[in-house]
């Protein structure tokens, strides 16, 4: 089974990225071959300070390294390593058909909250197609938010397939609906260009003031209230043991759940579920040699299997003559 997920570094990564996909690709690496990237030329659409982007592409891969990434399990590389891609993603898009990227609800949302809309940002599905594509990947394992866009990705590879003979397997999703989508701390999806993140490596001041800003209404201490429609319960139950979970449903339901103590606990909870990560991060980012040049590895072996698939391409569009 060919596994492949990409993370944008558009901004610290959140628990949303974790539960929604970091957290799966790892469990993925003994499942068969992974594939998983930084995708830098994506996060060009919305960050446009290179030094920030720079700085953010390295510290993503050491996010995801200090996660439980092995990249002796693994390829492990940053998108714009592989130029091959954006060639495909070119080919891709002269049969993607306008109303297929015009429907996508993540470039109608963007639109729709004010961001200046580019060509990149609409051409991002196409991209994403190729990226997935170009590996021959099986399963994509992303959070729902992504649903739409793989579904592009599958479009796109049947009207290849159909138009020019068989090329590309046609990629399945992997959603888990439990984590299917974190929420914020304003109860919205949690995302970065939202601004409701809990980050998963922010210092003890940061998360606290984080964990301290989760919403919740303003009822009293004693007064019932329903667990499952509270967004600090739906946030502490992806990190309390299932014991105290139990309990504190039992709080809610009863009566005698006080928002401020149990957000001092979440704090805690965060604090040591990200502990040992924390610790092995630190070292990667004091090493960035180390981290260059097991990207560079990566880049090296994910080449080699784009030059293929994109050899096989060139051939069925007509552009080996
Ligand atoms: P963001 O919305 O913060 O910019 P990305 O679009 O870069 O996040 O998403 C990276 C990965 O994390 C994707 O697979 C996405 O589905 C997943 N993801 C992002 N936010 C959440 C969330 N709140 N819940 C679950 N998964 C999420
Ligand atoms: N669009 C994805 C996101 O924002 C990132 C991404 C780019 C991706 N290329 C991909 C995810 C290929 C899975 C497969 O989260």
């Amino acid at each position: 089974m060919r596994i492949l997920s990409g993370i944008q570094p558009s901004g610290k990564l959140h628990i949303g990225n974790y539960f929604g996909m970091m957290q799966p690709m790892v469990e993925n690496m003994d499942r068969g071959e992974l594939y998983a990237f930084i995708v830098n030329l994506h996060a060009l659409t919305s960050v446009n300070d290179p030094q920030r982007l720079a700085a953010d592409t390295m510290e993503a891969a050491a996010d995801f390294l200090a996660l439980g990434l092995d990249p002796e399990k693994c390829i492990f590389w940053v998108q714009s390593d592989v130029p091959e891609v954006t060639e495909l993603a070119w080919i891709l898009s002269t049969l993607t058909p306008m109303g297929l990227l015009e429907r996508c609800h993540s470039y109608k949302d963007k639109v729709a909250k004010g961001i200046a809309a580019n060509h990149g940002l609409f051409a991002y599905p196409v991209l994403m197609a190729a990226d997935i594509l170009l590996y021959q990947a099986e399963l994509v394992p992303v959070g729902k938010d992504q649903k739409q866009h793989l579904e592009v990705a599958r479009d796109i590879a049947i009207k290849f397939n159909n138009s020019f003979g068989e090329t590309f397997v046609v990629p399945e999703p992997a959603i888990s609906d439990s984590m299917a989508t974190v929420p914020g701390l304003d109860g919205q999806k949690m995302s970065k260009s939202y601004g409701n993140t809990i980050g998963i490596f922010l210092d003890e001041k940061s998360l606290k003031k984080s964990v301290m800003s989760i919403v919740t209404d303003s009822a009293p201490v004693d007064a019932p209230k329903d667990p499952d429609k509270c967004n600090l319960y739906n946030i502490m139950k992806l990190f309390a043991p299932p014991e105290r979970l139990k309990e504190i449903h039992e709080l809610y339901v009863n009566g005698g759940a006080a928002y401020g103590y149990l957000k001092l606990e979440l704090v805690d909870l965060l604090w040591e579920y990200f502990r040992e990560a924390r610790e092995t991060r630190e070292k990667l980012v004091d090493d960035p040699g180390f981290l260059r040049e097991v990207l560079n590895k990566g880049a090296m072996k994910a080449r080699d299997k784009a030059a293929g698939t994109l050899s096989l391409v060139r051939q069925r569009v007509g552009l080996i003559f």
